[in-house]
């Protein structure tokens, strides 16, 4: 669509909405109908070295606003995840390939994996809030942080994005060890949980979650506008969009794209065409040209 088209985090996109990880992108077939039907690009589903079952469930909760999970990053493992890529990729539009792991090496040779596989971004999920030794707990330390992703900027070929979480103290040191990114996103989920009274114990057979939907979009919004404002890193905004008053709403906090995932479950694929239509008559009314031109107008 004219007019909303965006460069972000080193990749065009024809639209400025990006399918977030996590939710249905595990499969080729879904990725690419979601973006023939108004998505700007895909993020796939995180991929580890090895496949993983997840938790058994309960896995998700339906909270106030939002939905708690506790997945426990199931994915096919990385080996079985480049059909996936090709059957996607057939919609002509960027995917971008998440990846967790531990180490920096294994970081590595995932993104290599993934390269050859032909995804147009690699995004780092530094931020997963319920996986041991993975995700949150490897983005909350800045030197490894840092370590993880100048390793991958000294050779890798295509853009690197690093998604943070909202559940530390400092985001600024974070963020600023992922510095060298093409893109910070954010945000993962927020760490939550719920409790079954009757029963008497945790809703999720994890115990504790990450919260996701509209319940967590003034969170994100204070992150990337706080980001941005202190760093001037280039940012993908997630956390609660549905509508295009919550993507303009994290345009002018400074994000240079934005993401939906949540939204999918309750308003369904049309949500990213419904967000198109929106941002592009409010850019004509407001005789607005591009996208870029709103970018952080709201810092102060
Ligand atoms: C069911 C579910 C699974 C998710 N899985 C992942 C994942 O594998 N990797 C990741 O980086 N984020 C994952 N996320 C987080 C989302 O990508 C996103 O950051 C978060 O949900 C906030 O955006 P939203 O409110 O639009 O959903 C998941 C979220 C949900 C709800």
């Amino acid at each position: 669509m004219s007019g909303i088209s965006v460069k972000a985090g080193g990749i065009s996109l024809e639209t400025p909405g990006i399918l977030a990880s996590g939710i249905l992108d595990e499969n080729g077939y879904t990725m690419k109908r979601i973006l023939q039907e108004g998505a700007g690009g895909a993020v796939t589903k995180s991929i580890g070295m090895e496949e993983r079952p997840g938790y058994v469930p309960p896995v998700v909760f339906e909270a106030h606003g939002g939905i708690i999970n506790a997945m426990g990053l199931p994915n096919p493992g990385i080996d079985n995840f480049g059909d996936e890529i090709s059957k996607a990729k057939e919609s002509s539009k960027p995917v971008i390939g998440s990846i967790f792991a531990s180490t920096p090496e294994q970081f590595m040779k995932l993104a290599e994996r993934m390269v050859d596989y032909g995804v147009s971004a690699i995004e780092l999920n530094l931020s997963c809030p319920h996986v041991r030794g993975f995700g949150a707990e490897v983005g909350s330390d800045p030197v490894l942080v840092k370590e993880i992703v100048k390793n991958l900027k000294g050779s890798i070929s295509i853009p690197i994005w690093s998604k943070l979480s909202p559940n530390v103290t400092d985001i600024l040191s974070i963020a600023s060890a992922a510095s060298d990114s093409d893109a910070i996103v954010l945000i993962n989920t927020v760490r939550a949980m719920a409790i079954d009274i009757y029963a008497r114990m945790p809703v999720l057979t994890n115990t504790y979650g990450g919260l996701s939907g509209r319940a967590v979009k003034p969170i994100g919004l204070r992150l990337v506008y706080e980001v941005k404002k202190e760093l001037g890193l280039e940012i993908i905004g997630v956390g609660g969009i549905s509508t295009w008053v919550d993507a303009m709403e994290y345009v002018m906090a400074g994000a240079s794209a934005f993401q939906v995932g949540t939204a999918l479950w309750n308003h369904g694929r049309s949500v990213f065409n419904e967000i198109n239509e929106g941002l592009a008559s409010f850019m004509n009314e407001h005789n607005i040209k591009s996208l870029a031109e709103l970018r952080g107008v709201a810092i102060r």
